[in-house]
C-alpha cells in the first residue's frame, strides 16, 4: 500500500481529507501538523491508530523533521495543506503566513525533491485570483494572479514555488485552488461556523460591511474527493480549480443559518468591514469536470442546512473549542499513548 504524508492534517480540510483516505483504505497515511490554534487532533482521534494512519506532531518550516520523515517511510506523495488561512488574521500580522506558507512550502518542496518524492500536490485558493465584479466571468486557470491580502498574497507566492520546481527542477507537482470550503470540523473564526455557533448561543451574527460580498461555497467533502483525483489521475506541473456552484451573498447565508436554528434576524449585527475586503470569488470548474470527471455532489442548500445540524448535534467538538480545551486535554492524551 502507499504512502501518504498530509500536511495541515488536524486542521478543517486536512482532517475530512485524512478521514475519506482512511475510510477508503487505499493508502497509508502519515500526518504532519504543528498543531497551531487551528489545529485539533479531535478532529481524527477516531482514525489515528498508529498503524494505517500516524500522526506526528511538528512544523513544516522543520527542515531536519520534514527530512527524517521522508527518510524513513516510502512517501508516494505529499498532500501539503498546511499553512495559516485566516483572511483576518493575516492583516493583524502578515508574518506567520509567510513563515508557514512561503518558507513551510519551499522547505516541503526542496525535501521532497531531495528524498524523490513522486508527486508534490499543492492545496492553494481561489483567493490568489484577486476579487470579481458582480458581472465578471468566474475565475479559470487562465486568470492571472492579483493576491489582495497578506494571506492569498502568501499563497500566491507558494503557488509561484511550486511552479518553478516544476519548471526548473522537472518536480512532478500539481496545484489545486478551491472556492470557500464548509462543512464539519471548520474552526469557528471562519464565517459559516461562527455565524452558525453564535446563532446557536444567541449572541451577535458580525456581518462585515454591506453583507453583499459573494463567496462560491464548496462542500469540504466534494473539495476532499477533487484533491484525491488531482493526486490520482492529474498531470504533473498543471493547476486545476475546484468550485461548488455555490454563489451566495454573506448576508442571504447568514439568515440562512438563522432560519435552519429558528433564531430571530435581530441577531446580525453589521459590523465595520474588512480592510481591502474582496468583493466576489466564484470559480468555474469546467476544466476539471472535462480533464478529472470531477462534479461536487452537494447543493449548497442542502450541505448549509447538514453542517448546521453537524454543529448543533456535535455539542462536546464545539465545547472543547469555545473553551480551548482542545489545545491542551487532546494533545495529552496522544502524548500519554506515545
Ligand atoms: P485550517 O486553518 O483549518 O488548518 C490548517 C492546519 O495546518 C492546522 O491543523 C494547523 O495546525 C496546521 N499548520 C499550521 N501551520 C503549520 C506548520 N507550520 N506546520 C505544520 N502544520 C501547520 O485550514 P484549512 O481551512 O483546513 O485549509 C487547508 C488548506 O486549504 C490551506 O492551505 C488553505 O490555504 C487551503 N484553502 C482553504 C480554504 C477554506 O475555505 N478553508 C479555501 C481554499 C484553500
Ligand atoms: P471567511 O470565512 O473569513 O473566508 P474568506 O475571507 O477567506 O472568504 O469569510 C467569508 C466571508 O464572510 C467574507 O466575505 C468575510 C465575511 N465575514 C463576515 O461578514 N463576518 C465575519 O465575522 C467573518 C469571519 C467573515
Amino acid at each position: 500500500m502507499k504512502t501518504l504524508l498530509v500536511t495541515g492534517g488536524a486542521g478543517f480540510i486536512g482532517s475530512n481529507l485524512v478521514r475519506l483516505i482512511a475510510r477508503e483504505g487505499r493508502y497509508r497515511i502519515i500526518v504532519l501538523d504543528a498543531l497551531t490554534y487551528a489545529g485539533n487532533l479531535e478532529n481524527i482521534q477516531d482514525v489515528v491508530n498508529g498503524d494505517t494512519v500516524t500522526f506526528v506532531h511538528g512544523s513544516i518550516t522543520d527542515a531536519a523533521l520534514v527530512a527524517s520523515i521522508l527518510a524513513n517511510a516510502d512517501i508516494d506523495a505529499i498532500l501539503h495543506l498546511a499553512a495559516e488561512s485566516h483572511v483576518d488574521r493575516s492583516i493583524q500580522s502578515a508574518a506567520p503566513f509567510i513563515e508557514t506558507n512561503v518558507v513551510g512550502t519551499l522547505v516541503l518542496l526542496e525535501a521532497a525533491k531531495a528524498a524523490g518524492v513522486r508527486r508534490f500536490v499543492h492545496v492553494s485558493t481561489d483567493e490568489v485570483y484577486g476579487t470579481l465584479g458582480p458581472d465578471d466571468p468566474a475565475f479559470t486557470e487562465e486568470t492571472p494572479l492579483q493576491p489582495n491580502s497578506p494571506y492569498s498574497a502568501s499563497k500566491a507566492s507558494s503557488d509561484l514555488l511550486v511552479r518553478s520546481f516544476v519548471h526548473t527542477h522537472g518536480m512532478d507537482a500539481v496545484i489545486t485552488r478551491c472556492s470557500n470550503n464548509y462543512g464539519p470540523y471548520q474552526f469557528p473564526e471562519k464565517f459559516i461556523p461562527l455565524m452558525t455557533l453564535n446563532a446557536i448561543d444567541g449572541r451577535g451574527l458580525p456581518v462585515y460591511g454591506d453583507g453583499l460580498q459573494v463567496r462560491d461555497w464548496l462542500h469540504v467533502e466534494d473539495h476532499c474527493r477533487g484533491i484525491m483525483m488531482a493526486y490520482e489521475q492529474g498531470k504533473a506541473g498543471e493547476v486545476y480549480n475546484f468550485g461548488g456552484y455555490g454563489e451566495e451573498k454573506n448576508i442571504v447565508v447568514a439568515k440562512a443559518i438563522l432560519k435552519h436554528l429558528g433564531k430571530d434576524e435581530s441577531l446580525l449585527t453589521y459590523v465595520a468591514d474588512r480592510p481591502g475586503h474582496d468583493r466576489r470569488y466564484a470559480i468555474n470548474p469546467r476544466k476539471v469536470a472535462h480533464e478529472l470527471g470531477w462534479e461536487p455532489e452537494w447543493n449548497f442548500e442542502d450541505g448549509l442546512r447538514a453542517t448546521v445540524e453537524w454543529y448543533q448535534s456535535h455539542t462536546a467538538w464545539c465545547e472543547n473549542v469555545r473553551s480551548g480545551e482542545y489545545r491542551t486535554y487532546y494533545q495529552r492524551q496522544y502524548e500519554q499513548r506515545g
